[in-house]
C-alpha cells in the first residue's frame, strides 16, 4: 500500500487504547507494512490489532509489562520475529499519578507511585530504546524512534509531580538518544497537551470539581478544547516517516498552543 509510512514495520507501546491505538490505525492508513501492538491489556490490544488489519497492514499483539526489563527485551524480540525487522519504535505507553492517588498532590505522593510512574514513563523508554537500537540500525527503511513526552514535562504540575518529572526525563532522553544514535537512527518526541483519551478522562474525573479540572486542563491552550487522538497521531506518523528524514533530536508540542504563552482563557 502506498503512503507516507509505506513499507515500515512499527512497534507501538501501550497501543491498546488512546493515542497508541490512534497511532497504530493512522500508521496502517498511511501504508505501514506491519504494526506490533504492545500493551498489558490483551483484549483491547487484540481489538487494536484487528482494526489495524482492517486498514490493510499486518498486525500482531505483544503483551508485556513495561515495569519488567526482561519483558521489554522479549517485546522487542517478538516484534522483530513477527515483522522480520523493525523500522520504527513508538514509545507511547504512559501512566499518571492521578490514576493511583486520590487526592494526588505534593502531600500524598508516595514512593510506590513515584516508582511506577518513573518505571513506565521513563526507564522503560530507555530500556526499549536500548533493546531496539541494534534492530533499528539493521534497518534500511529509514529507522526512527518517536517518544511521547508531555507539556507536563515542561511546566509544573502539582497533581502529577512524578508524571511531569518523568516526561521531562523523556525530553532529555530523546535528545541524548538522538545524539547517541545519529546518524543511523532519528529520535524525536512530541508533547501532547490535553488529549481526549481514557487517561485524560481519568485525570478529569480525579478532581473534586469536573468543570474546574477541565478548565485547568484546556483553559491554558490557545484552542481551549481537548485535542483528538488523530491530531497527535498525524504528528507521530510524520516524525516516523521519511518526510521527516532531516529531523532528529526535536521536541514538538501538539498542545493547542499551551506552551506558547502564559495565559488562561476566560471561562
Ligand atoms: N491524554 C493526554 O492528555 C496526554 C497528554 C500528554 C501526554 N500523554 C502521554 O501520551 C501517551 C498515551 O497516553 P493516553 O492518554 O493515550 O493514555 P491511556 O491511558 O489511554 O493509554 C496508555 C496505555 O499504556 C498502557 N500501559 C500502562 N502501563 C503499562 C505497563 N506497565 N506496561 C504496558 N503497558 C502499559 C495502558 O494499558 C494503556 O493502554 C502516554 O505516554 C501519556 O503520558 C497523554
Amino acid at each position: 500500500m502506498s503512503g507516507q509510512l509505506s513499507g515500515k514495520r512499527l512497534l507501538i507501546t501501550g497501543a491498546a487504547q488512546g493515542m497508541g491505538r490512534g497511532i497504530a490505525l493512522e500508521a496502517a492508513r498511511q501504508g505501514a507494512e506491519s504494526v506490533v501492538v504492545h500493551d498489558v491489556q490483551r483484549d483491547s490490544a487484540e481489538e487494536t490489532a484487528e482494526l489495524v488489519r482492517e486498514q490493510g497492514a499486518l498486525a500482531s499483539v505483544v503483551v508485556a509489562d513495561l515495569r519488567e526489563a526482561a519483558a521489554i527485551s522479549r517485546m522487542v524480540d517478538e516484534s522483530v520475529a513477527f515483522a522480520g525487522g523493525l523500522d520504527t519504535l513508538v514509545n507511547n505507553a504512559g501512566v499518571i499519578d492521578t490514576s493511583f492517588l486520590h487526592p494526588s498532590g505534593f502531600d500524598t505522593l508516595d514512593e510506590a507511585t513515584w516508582d511506577i510512574v518513573m518505571d513506565v514513563n521513563l526507564k522503560a523508554v530507555w530500556l526499549a530504546t536500548r533493546a531496539a537500537a541494534p534492530h533499528l540500525r539493521a534497518s534500511d527503511r529509514g529507522p526512527s524512534i518517536v517518544n511521547s513526552a508531555s507539556v507536563a514535562g515542561v511546566h509544573g504540575t502539582v497533581s502529577a509531580m512524578a508524571y511531569g518529572a518523568s516526561k521531562a526525563g523523556v525530553i532529555q532522553l530523546t535528545k541524548s538518544c538522538a545524539v547517541a544514535l545519529a546518524p543511523d537512527i532519528r529520535v524525536n518526541a512530541y508533547l501532547p497537551g490535553s488529549i481526549d483519551t481514557p487517561m485524560a478522562q481519568g485525570h478529569l474525573a480525579s478532581g473534586d470539581d469536573r468543570r474546574r479540572t477541565a478548565q485547568r486542563m484546556t483553559g491554558t491552550q490557545l484552542m481551549p478544547r481537548f485535542g483528538s487522538v488523530n491530531e497527535v497521531a498525524q504528528v507521530a506518523c510524520f516524525l516516523a516517516s521519511d518526510a521527516a528524514s532531516f529531523v532528529t533530536g526535536g521536541i514538538y508540542p501538539v498542545d493547542g498552543g499551551t506552551l506558547a504563552w502564559r495565559g488562561v482563557q476566560d471561562s
